[in-house]
């Protein structure tokens, strides 16, 4: 595929888009600035910085709680940017979405609270083994409390989820599915609705991690018909500190709460305490009530998009990054998957991805290197990190020629 031939011009003008990111528009190390570290975090477009920055400067004040204007007003912007994050996602209710501080919270949460009322000794928890960090270390804490045990599904040397080992290991122990949605180290998307689908077929319940998925697709909730989806805010164009856990209203009925505090509860008395409503059963303390109403503002900006030129721009991109990597000497892919997304790790022969990382940013290219919280996949392909350049909607084809023209002149250092 061409780049020209993926991006539809009329229905997605990248240049447009990237004047909407202030942060894009500087020099850094003397050199106009490619941001490709989009995985870690995306920069903000100018309608979320106004949309925070309008909040404390107008608004400012709790929600729920304050008998005035002020507190009226932030209330409804808050519950407004709930109403819409419903819409990205195709929940059926704001009741099934949760507010949280982004996705290790929101997975830490179903563990905690679905994970530790369901487990018990023997049963299991099946993870990816390319899973990040947040998506393993919960339900390790968690099946270490009740005696379950946390199984990892094998990965191919491209980074393909083997899902015929997946079939194979779904047996009646196996009561929680928890697997990404795009691979945050390979940028390998799962197929997920087929996961979810056999993960119900052998009675478990299943959590997709979407952190790097909702930045890149329209996902559809109820199509997916998973139990539980969890995303940040900061890496679809919203702050940092925000996020969501969606999850169908049946099962979050019957959780019990996660965390205790104000807001979550009905009535307290020291004769036995009772929880509110959903969502708010899970929203103990005052929230990141800025940082909400931004996510709101982000799901604006994106739902502004046609997501479908939006993945075909990203996908020729990284087509495009691929393409020219298999003519680069001495460069070794790493996530080789027939659908990716989203992330193109990589290392140099003879170079550590560390020294890569720094000799990109002496040229103004940003990107991460290091395990990239997925140490177990690592360990798996015998190495100890990558470099990742990882795309958002606002990348271009100089993106790409900037960063191996980069590469190119790194390399005489470092070989
Ligand atoms: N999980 C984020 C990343 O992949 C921080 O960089």
């Amino acid at each position: 595929m061409t780049l020209s031939a993926a991006t539809n011009a009329q229905t997605f003008d990248v240049e447009a888009l990237r004047a909407a990111f202030p942060a894009l528009a500087q020099k850094v190390n003397g050199q106009p600035l490619v941001y490709l570290d989009n995985a870690a975090t995306t920069h903000k477009p100018q309608s979320v910085i106004d949309a925070v920055s309008h909040f404390y400067q107008r608004d400012n004040s709790n929600v729920h709680r304050g008998a005035h204007a002020l507190s009226d007003r932030a209330t409804v912007a808050f519950e407004e940017a709930r109403k819409k994050v419903v819409g990205l996602i195709n929940a059926a209710s704001t009741t099934e979405i949760i507010w949280t501080r982004g996705t290790t919270e929101a997975i830490n949460l179903v563990a905690n609270s679905y994970g530790k009322s369901v487990l018990k000794a023997g049963d299991r928890v099946l993870v990816s083994a390319m899973e990040h960090h947040s998506n393993i270390v919960p339900w390790q804490l968690v099946a270490q409390s009740c005696g379950a045990e946390v199984v990892p599904i094998p990965v191919s040397s491209d980074g393909e989820l083997d899902m015929s080992a997946y079939q194979q290991l779904l047996d009646e122990r196996v009561k929680i599915v928890a697997v990404g949605h795009v691979s945050n180290a390979l940028g390998t998307v799962n197929p997920i609705a087929e996961i979810i689908a056999l993960a119900h077929q052998a009675g478990a319940k299943i959590l997709i991690d979407g952190a790097q998925g909702v930045p890149h697709f329209a996902v559809d909730v109820q199509a997916l018909d998973c139990d539980f989806y969890a995303f940040s805010g900061h890496k679809m164009y919203g702050p940092t500190g925000t996020g969501a856990l969606y999850g169908k209203a049946s099962l979050l009925e019957t959780m019990p709460p996660y965390h205790g505090g104000g807001e979550m509860i009905k009535t307290v008395s020291f004769d036995g305490t009772t929880f509110n409503e959903l969502p708010f059963k899970f929203e103990a303390g005052t929230p990141n009530i800025g940082g909400v109403i931004g996510l709101g503002a982000a799901v604006d900006f994106l739902q502004s998009i046609d997501r479908s030129a939006l993945a075909a721009h990203e996908a020729a991109l990284m087509h495009y990054a691929h393409d020219k990597a298999a003519n680069f000497e001495g460069m070794q892919r790493v996530g080789r998957a027939q659908n990716i997304a989203g992330a193109f790790s990589f290392l140099l022969e003879g170079a550590h991805p560390a020294d890569i990382g720094m000799l990109l940013d002496q040229q103004g290219i940003a990107v991460r290197t290091g395990d990239h919280c997925a140490q177990p996949i690592m360990k798996q392909f015998g190495i100890p990190g990558t470099a990742r350049a990882s795309f958002a909607l606002y990348n271009n084809v100089d993106d790409v020629d900037r960063l191996f023209a980069g590469l190119e002149k790194a390399k005489t250092f470092l070989l």
